[in-house]
């Protein structure tokens, strides 16, 4: 009796791994286990025999199975520490680059423009996409039947045509003097909507509008602001922009704004000296304008500009088609996109990340 305990014991001791534990369990004190055998000896005993050996086998039994949980507890204890040592996470190592997601070129020029005219001192500011009449296109000088309505190609959300989608983002101007009194300084990004579609026009694009108005902002503000944004934008101080006589109802004088930029053996550049590239709608805020928001146009006046955001991403990172950007397909999205970790800064670079992308 005693070499068989031992024998178990020992088993006991030597096992590593908790499978092996229980095996030993189960041929010891399972349905065939060598105790359980010795237990059905005890029948054909004479009531003396059977007193001294039962109490030997229940004695033997316990020891062995407080063994078998003592083992038991050690090794779970050991495989959770083993288990706990590889889980470890180091939350002081850097984050890993998230290899699949990217950044649309959409958002990552966006958060360039708002990083440029933020640390300009402009504020945000925001609109409905589905816009009225008023804010759309009466508060903004567009006369019923006038000629710039249709040029604007408008999608209408009902009979009426009082509701539309906003076919620029001008109406926030509007939504801003109406609330707010001068002096006023923001910028208004978003999404627009035409009826339009080929290499450059989607039914859905992006604008974002400036404006600044108080007392005595003039054309030659304008000009510094664009100028000064342009440099930061496209990354050179070799800018140059030029100012042509152009119509908005919104603005008296009206001007369109291009770029300087080369074009030379199919690539596309920013530089001065030659050769230009439309690139956006600005003026001075129409009196009429002012008044219809409720402020006092003897008092007050400021400037304006409207300018696609997604033709700022064509131009910057030379993105050809502008219906690729709303087709969601992953290798474009791997080709053209931003790593989502790499915010773009004025002190620490704006498209530091671009061409980096693999
Ligand atoms: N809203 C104009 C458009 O989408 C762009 C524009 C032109 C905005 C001149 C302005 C501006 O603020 O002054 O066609």
């Amino acid at each position: 009796m005693d070499n068989l305990i031992n024998d178990i014991l020992n088993k006991i001791e030597q096992t590593s791994d908790l499978i092996a534990l229980d095996e030993i369990r189960v041929s010891a004190l399972g349905k065939k286990g060598t105790l359980t055998e010795q237990m059905k000896t005890l029948g054909t005993m004479s009531p003396e025999e059977r007193k001294i050996a039962g109490q030997a086998l229940n004695v033997a039994k316990e020891k062995i199975a407080k063994a078998l949980d003592e083992k038991k507890q050690l090794l779970e204890k050991l495989e959770l520490d083993k288990r706990l040592a590889t889980e470890t996470i180091d939350v002081s190592m850097p984050v890993r680059p998230v290899i699949e997601g990217r950044i649309h070129p959409v958002s990552q020029v966006m958060e360039e423009i708002l990083t440029i005219f933020a640390q300009m001192g402009f504020d945000l500011a925001e609109g409905p996409d589905i816009e009225d009449d008023w804010h759309c296109f009466e508060a903004l000088n567009f006369p019923k039947n006038h000629p710039a309505r249709q040029m604007q190609a408008t999608f209408f959300m009902d009979e009426t045509g009082d509701t539309v989608l906003r076919t620029h983002t001008s109406p926030v101007q509007i939504r801003t003097m109406e609330n707010k009194k001068p002096p006023i300084r923001i910028v208004a990004p978003g999404r627009t909507y035409r009826c339009d579609y080929d290499m450059t026009h989607t039914p859905m694009f992006h604008q974002i509008e400036g404006l600044v108005i108080d007392k005595s902002t003039n054309m030659g503000h304008l000009k510094g602001c664009l100028l000064e944004f342009m440099k930061k934008f496209f990354e050179t101080d070799d800018v140059s922009l030029r100012f042509r006589p152009s119509f908005f109802p919104f603005t008296e004088p009206s001007a369109e704004c291009d770029v300087g930029c080369s074009r030379e053996n199919g690539e596309f550049k920013i530089e001065s000296g030659k050769g230009w590239m439309e690139l956006l709608g600005c003026g001075m805020v129409h009196p009429n304008v002012i008044k219809n928001c409720g402020l006092d146009p003897e008092e007050y006046q400021g400037f304006a500009f409207g300018v696609g955001i997604d033709r700022l991403a064509m131009l910057k990172y030379g993105i050809p088609d502008l219906r690729s950007f709303f087709e969601g397909d992953m290798r474009w999205m791997k080709h053209y996109g931003f790593l989502p970790l790499d915010v773009p800064t004025v002190t620490s670079g704006l498209s530091f990340n671009a061409g980096v992308k693999k």
